[in-house]
């Protein structure tokens, strides 16, 4: 926030500010998608829907995961959340008690730590590294349940900040350990659908005991729909349901019906990530002459970048570039507490011409 405020002021001075900070899509719905929108907007009744999501789009989604991963999912399985983030909400909430242990990894997305921590459970940050890509193993996680008992487990790949994915056979291999010690595991899959090089896989592959959190936030460019879902293991449909109903009564209607649509728009979606993927490759390619220190991005839009060359406090180094090359970057302690003064999040879900006036601003301030 504070690079953001900063930016924003220097904007409003009148500097031509990269934006490389924001972790969202840099463009707008497909124009199918927004007409959809529209149309249904003008009938000019939005009201309350099914806590769990209208029919069209549960089966929207039951079909994307048909299509996609050939795995047939119940549509009694499936719920519609307002954003990812409200799916986080109930699943703490209808897996977990008052003072129960969650793993997440660090480092990680912020909002897991505070939403784990408001809601009255214990966050247990388990520091994974480049050695791993950034993934937690079994080892690890036993480890640490051995030690402070957990019930459950919260991963994401594609992961934000590292954009590193676990394998088919990593995911499998976490999904059934939890398994056998009785644990949670919760599968943030928001970053579906932006993978470079790697196979994506879904944690529903391995197992039905398995929360899974995925959005239309990313690879759907619609983080202000507020609009996500999650398929639930059966014991917790009922459950997740009566909390919905009460805290949210539904997600918006409005958002449902345009998500149903944007899965018939992966022509224009595959568009717009091929930006991404050419913005991956002058990350990639320009970075590390430049003195970062950086692994092979798998997916999502994010270069976890290490600084230590460069510096030893991101968090000063990032206001001095933003000062004296208008690029804004999220310094590292954002995402971990401890080791995050030596790592710096680049974001290239922005235009493609951005990222090229970026890499070449950085040559110049570098040299
Ligand atoms: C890893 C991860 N999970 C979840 C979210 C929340 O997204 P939303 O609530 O828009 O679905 C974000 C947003 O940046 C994220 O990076």
């Amino acid at each position: 926030m504070e690079v953001l405020n900063a930016a924003n002021r220097l904007e409003q001075d009148g500097a031509h500010v990269l934006h490389m900070e924001v972790g969202q899509p840099g463009a707008p719905i497909p124009d199918s998608v927004l007409k959809v929108a529209h149309d249904y907007l003008s009938s000019g009744r939005l009201g309350y829907t099914e806590a769990q999501g209208i029919p069209l789009l549960k089966k929207s989604i039951a079909r994307y995961y048909k299509q996609t991963f050939g795995l047939t999912v119940p549509e009694s399985r499936i719920f519609a959340t307002t954003g990812s983030s409200a799916g986080f909400n109930l699943a703490f909430l209808a897996g977990f008690d008052r003072g129960d242990r969650i793993a997440i990894t660090s480092p990680g997305y912020p909002a897991y730590r505070n939403i784990i921590e408001v809601l009255g459970l214990e966050c247990v940050e388990i520091e994974v590294g480049p050695e791993t890509r950034w993934s937690l193993t079994p080892e690890i996680l036993e480890e640490v349940h051995n030690e402070k008992p957990l019930k459950g487990v919260l991963v994401a790949s594609p992961a934000n900040p590292t954009g590193t994915m676990m394998s088919p056979e990593a995911l499998k291999a976490l999904s059934e350990a939890c398994e056998a010690m009785d644990l949670w595991f919760i599968s943030d899959e928001i970053y579906h659908g932006l993978a470079y090089d790697m196979e994506e896989e879904t944690a529903l592959r391995f197992t039905d005991k398995a929360i899974i959190v995925n959005s239309f936030s990313k690879y759907y460019c619609m983080t202000g729909w507020r609009i996500g879902w999650m398929v639930l293991p059966e014991v917790l449909v009922r459950p997740v349901e009566r909390i919905a109903q009460s805290l949210y009564i539904s997600p918006p209607e409005l958002a449902q019906v345009t998500a149903a649509a944007a899965f018939e728009a992966v022509a224009d979606y595959e568009k717009i990530k091929a930006g991404y993927a050419a913005n991956r490759q002058v990350l990639l390619d320009h970075l590390p002459q430049l003195g970062f220190d950086v692994l092979p991005v798998d997916g999502a839009f994010y270069v976890y970048a290490g600084v230590s060359n460069l510096t030893n406090d991101s968090m000063a180094f990032c206001r001095k570039m933003l000062a004296e090359t208008h690029i804004a970057v999220t310094p590292g302690v954002d995402f971990d507490l401890t080791r995050g003064h030596q790592y710096m999040r680049f974001s290239f879900a922005g235009k493609e011409s951005d990222i090229a006036l970026a890499v070449e601003r950085l040559k110049d301030w570098v040299k």
